[in-house]
């Protein structure tokens, strides 16, 4: 056993090892700790569903979000992806998920304001070592406009064409 943990300790390295610090985000400011805070509650209550409370996500329900690809993306996908849903296989970290097309992501657009879409979004690209920096309301309030005539759900195809 402790020769087991010897080895491990000798070709691994990870947060905390040796005492070393366990990174952790930037602060926010208080407004934005506000945004991240409504967010957590709103990806508890809803996202959390599908993705799991903490983001492993949940077979037959929604993929995995901790070390995703599309959370260290484009903030210009994910709203879109929040507002109008999400539809087909989709490659996650180089891995094709929901291959049958069988799954799918629904709209929230009409289910959630802008607010809480930011603070979701900046929510889920905190908590699990993204550490990027908030997305505002007024982005999601541009967005919005700007897809308003949109009611299909996107493909990664589509999603990959936006920078
Ligand atoms: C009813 C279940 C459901 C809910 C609720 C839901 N999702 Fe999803 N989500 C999915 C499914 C299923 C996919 C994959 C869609 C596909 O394969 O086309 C997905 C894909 C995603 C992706 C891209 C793939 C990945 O894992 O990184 C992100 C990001 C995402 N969802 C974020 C969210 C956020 C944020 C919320 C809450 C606002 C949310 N989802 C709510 C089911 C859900």
């Amino acid at each position: 056993m402790k020769n087991t943990a010897e080895t491990l300790a000798k070709n691994f390295d990870w947060p905390g090892k040796d005492g070393k610090p366990i990174p952790q985000p930037p602060k926010l400011s208080a407004e934005h700790q506000a945004l991240n805070d409504l967010g957590r509650k709103e990806y508890q209550s809803l996202c959390g569903n599908c993705h799991h409370p903490l983001g492993y996500g949940i077979a037959g329900s929604g993929p995995l979000l901790v070390d995703s690809d599309w959370l260290r993306g484009s903030e210009e996908r994910l709203v879109r992806m929040v507002l109008q849903g999400v539809r087909d296989p989709i490659k996650i970290n180089n891995e094709v998920y929901n291959r049958d097309g069988a799954q799918s992501m629904p709209a929230m657009a009409m289910a959630l304001d802008d607010q809480k879409i930011a603070g979701i979004l900046t929510y889920v690209r905190r908590e699990w070592g993204e550490f990027a920096k908030p997305v505002e309301p007024a982005t999601v309030t541009r967005i919005r406009a700007a897809t308003k005539d949109r009611a299909e759900p996107w493909t990664e195809s589509e999603l990959l064409k936006i920078k």
